[in-house]
């Protein structure tokens, strides 16, 4: 606590709490306003709304910073691998050598899943979104390994078939979405080379692993690892907070990241490029953007927190070039993403709303170098957000000051009413 704020309401004077966080932010301490006041706060979309106190990410949407447990994760996209950022966001720290083999050990072992469970991807539609089998087939994991006795084992194993098999079960139905023979994971490959061989070998095209490939990924998936209390980490904290188990919390954190406005955002990007590149509609789909008329937004701009150049951004378009150039791709959404880039950063209305690119307006250019489609960006973005669900989930479950999350609301219906009986309505 740093100090009290002054609250005059009618002739009556309350005193709040100040509560600071360790980079200096500050919050009204609102937790007792009901009860000394009788009134609430209302916040739509929760934008001035702390939702809990976390030691986690750290971001500074004003000056574009954004640090897991104190690491910027500049350093982290260049030093460290996927598996070291999910150990840290969920133990607080990085592995040591014999953590992070062990780690490792765990990962493999569990990284099969039950063979019941190609039944169920054989019983959805071909034509299924992998966001919409994603989230039902974790859920469904929690039938197939039923809870442990002791809840700390319990809890790690839960963490570690998540981590683990998050990535057979989306390979999986990559490879049935197109009737293709499923690959099993493989223990001499690391984390995101197993991902890659699982999506893309074939028993007659054997797939070469590419070391610029697997480091795309590698940066791909650190980039995505956290981003403290976004809407489907919030979902996850606050569906986690009726006490389901983590693999339902995090079935319902996959269905909010599916949403356009979220994680969804990086195919709608790659199909509004695709638009421009068949129609020759830049300037159009930019006035589209700025009308306010028009529910279309410009996909891929835009942040709640950020109001500069979101730094994930900064290193999704390096690792592009680079990604595109050791590859030898020319991609013609890639020019045409830089030119709308360029266009709206010099026109006033976006910056008068402080619109600048954010981390889904290249990866999906990133991702189509590697070979991933359109529909399964969004399940790219969830793999690599996996850990910072955990991560935050954790946080909530171990939190003293743990609540179930429940907002108000103002009401604004009419007031009491009779029922009419139906010959009269
Ligand atoms: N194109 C055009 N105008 C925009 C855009 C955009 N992409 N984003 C925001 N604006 C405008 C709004 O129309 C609004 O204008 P107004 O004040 O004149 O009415 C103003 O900027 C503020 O927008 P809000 O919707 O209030 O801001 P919010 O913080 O709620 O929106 C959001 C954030 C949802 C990300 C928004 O910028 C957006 O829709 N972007 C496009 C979708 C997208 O890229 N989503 C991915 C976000 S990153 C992620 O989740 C991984």
């Amino acid at each position: 606590m740093t100090g009290f704020i002054k609250l005059i309401y009618g002739d009556q004077e309350f005193k709040l709490p100040v509560f600071e966080g360790s980079e200096g932010e500050k919050a009204i301490d609102i937790s007792r306003l009901r009860e000394i006041t009788g009134l609430i706060t209302l916040d739509p979309g929760y934008a001035n709304t702390g939702s809990c106190a976390s030691d986690i990410t750290f971001m500074d949407g004003e000056k574009g910073i954004l640090r897991y447990r104190g690491i910027p994760v500049e350093e982290l996209a260049e030093k460290a691998t996927f598996k070291e950022t999910a150990y840290l966001l969920i133990n607080g720290r990085l592995p040591n050598r014999d953590e992070l083999t062990s780690f490792s050990v765990l990962l493999n072992d569990n990284s099969l899943v039950h063979e019941d469970l190609r039944v169920f991807y054989e019983s959805f539609p071909r034509s299924s979104h992998p966001m919409g089998i994603l989230s039902s087939m974790v859920n469904a994991l929690r039938s197939f390994y039923p809870e442990l006795q002791d809840l700390e084992e319990e809890i790690n194993m839960t963490v570690t078939r998540l981590l683990s098999k998050i990535r057979t079960l989306a390979a999986m139905s990559y490879k049935i979405s197109r009737g293709h023979k499923v690959v099993y994971p493989r223990p001499d490959l690391a984390y995101c080379a197993n991902f890659l061989n699982m999506m893309f070998d074939s028993p007659v095209k054997p797939y070469e692993i590419d070391e610029d490939v697997v480091n795309a990924l590698r940066v791909f998936w650190i980039l995505h690892a956290d981003h403290e209390q976004n809407c489907s980490t919030s979902a996850v904290r606050l569906v986690g907070s009726a006490r389901v188990t983590l693999y339902a919390a995090i079935s319902a954190g996959i269905a909010a990241l599916w949403g356009p406005l979220h994680g969804g955002a990086n195919q709608a990007v790659i199909e509004m490029l695709s638009d421009i590149a068949e129609n020759k509609n830049m300037a159009r789909v930019v006035e589209r953007a700025k009308d306010k008329k028009d529910p279309f937004r410009l996909m891929g701009f835009g942040h709640r927190v950020y109001k500069t150049y979101d730094p994930r951004a900064k290193i999704m378009k390096k690792m592009c070039d680079s990604l595109l150039n050791k590859l030898k791709i020319s991609d013609p959404l890639l020019d045409i993403a830089e030119e709308l880039e360029a266009l709206a950063l010099k026109d006033d209305y976006f910056i008068e709303h402080n619109l600048y690119p954010n981390v889904d307006f290249y990866s999906g250019i990133v991702l189509r170098a590697i070979g991933i489609p359109a529909n399964m960006f969004t399940v790219m973005f969830a793999i690599g957000r996996l850990p910072g669900w955990i991560a935050q989930w954790k946080e909530s479950m171990d939190d003293p000051n743990w609540k179930l999350g429940r907002p108000r609301q103002i009401y604004t219906g009419p007031t009491q009413t009779k029922l009419v009986p139906i010959d009269r309505r």
